[in-house]
């Protein structure tokens, strides 16, 4: 399952390095609206300039069937064969989409992913999962395909907008506490006033990939430790499910960075996680999230969703918690009134 990855901020000179090391017949870029004018034209790539560009609309709402139908199609008339190769130049929903795109398209082509924003950089781009929302449900159809080739990079993530950087940053953050209490603190320090396309930035970014990688490569099929990446991910998914149904969306990123809070409470509370680092986590979630409203009204519904999340087992609500940064506890089964407790001293802690 390893694939290649390169870390730079001279994303053109490795893609011609990498495109020139592969035999293919034709070249595509898939990217969405925004990274085809934003950052398309700065990828100073000499082998990519003229190919063919299939540009999908932006945001979560395009990862669906009729866009990838569009892609399919794109291919399909532009010649594309067995021997092309798709370049995804985006964030995590082309890179899952045009992953999947290409994992399907004649059984199967090549790609490389050039993710733009930070949590695709970070996240989405690496570990082989591909896929589109469907019926309602996020990644409901999709593949192990792992990329050809990964380029991370940070140079893309001056025109991202703020509050992508942070949902970015809320999945380094959960691979810091997954790894080490120095990566951890080291994390915390970052002030979100300053630039983040830095060579120094991209040094973090690699040590974030590199411990999702390390997941991955221990369990490419999720059947296992993998799964101490959905830390923070089951209070998260159920505050999204909570914002969807009012009717006010939050970004997947945020929830992570909330979630995380009420999960450390229950490390702390179940497994002896350091209470010091449980304040210290919340007070910068405060600081640079803010906080996502409930109240004691809204605890019912979100224990229904948390007991219907993939994660859970046999109506249990189930969680990946921490006894400190870097031992994750996996499978730990959650009583209702000890995620009613994590939700009370998440409110404390957001003071809401
Ligand atoms: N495959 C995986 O393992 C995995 C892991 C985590 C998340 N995901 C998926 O990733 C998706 C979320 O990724 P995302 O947060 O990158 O969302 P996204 O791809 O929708 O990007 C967010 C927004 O930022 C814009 N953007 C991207 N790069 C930019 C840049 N450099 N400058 C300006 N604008 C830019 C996009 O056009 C979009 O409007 C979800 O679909 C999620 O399911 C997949």
């Amino acid at each position: 399952m390893a694939q290649g990855i390169t870390y730079t901020n001279h994303v053109g000179d490795i893609l011609d390095k990498v495109l020139a090391g592969i035999d293919y017949n034709k070249a595509f870029i898939i990217a969405d609206e925004n990274t085809a004018r934003l950052v398309v034209p700065r990828l100073k790539s000499t082998v990519l300039a003229g190919v063919p560009i299939i540009t999908i609309p932006a945001g979560e709402e395009s990862k669906n069937l009729e866009t990838l139908t569009y892609v399919w199609t794109q291919l399909s008339d532009l010649g594309a064969t067995r021997n092309s190769i798709v370049v995804n130049v985006g964030g995590g929903m082309v890179t899952d989409l045009g992953g999947f795109a290409a994992a399907t398209f004649k059984r199967g082509i090549r790609f490389i992913n050039c993710p733009t924003s930070l949590l695709g950089a970070v996240d989405a781009s690496v570990g082989g999962k591909t896929g589109i929302d469907f019926n309602g449900l996020k990644n409901e159809i999709g593949a192990f395909s792992m990329p050809l080739h990964t380029i991370v990079s940070s140079c893309f993530l001056d025109t991202l907008p703020m509050t992508e950087i942070k949902a970015g940053y809320a999945e380094m953050l959960k691979h810091a506490l997954l790894h080490s209490h120095d990566l951890f603190c080291q994390l915390l320090k970052t002030d979100f006033s300053t630039s983040f396309n830095t060579d120094a930035f991209l040094k973090t970014m690699e040590q974030s990939v590199a411990i999702k990688l390390q997941y991955v490569d221990s369990d490419p099929f999720e059947t296992g430790t993998r799964r101490a990446l959905n830390l923070g991910h089951t209070v998260a998914h159920a505050f999204e499910s909570l914002a969807l149904k009012r009717g006010k969306p939050i970004q997947h990123g945020f929830a992570v960075a909330w979630g995380m809070v009420a999960e450390t409470y229950l490390s702390h509370k179940l497994f002896g996680f350091s209470s010091q680092d449980l304040y210290a986590l919340a007070q910068f979630v405060l600081d640079n999230y803010g906080a996502f409203h409930i109240t004691c009204d809204d605890y019912e519904a979100l224990i229904a969703f948390m007991t219907h999340d993939k994660k859970s087992r046999d109506g249990e609500i189930n969680c990946v918690l921490l006894s400190q940064c870097g031992a994750p506890q996996f499978d730990a089964a959650i009583s209702t009134d000890h995620m009613k407790e994590a939700l009370d001293i998440y409110r404390d802690l957001m003071h809401i």
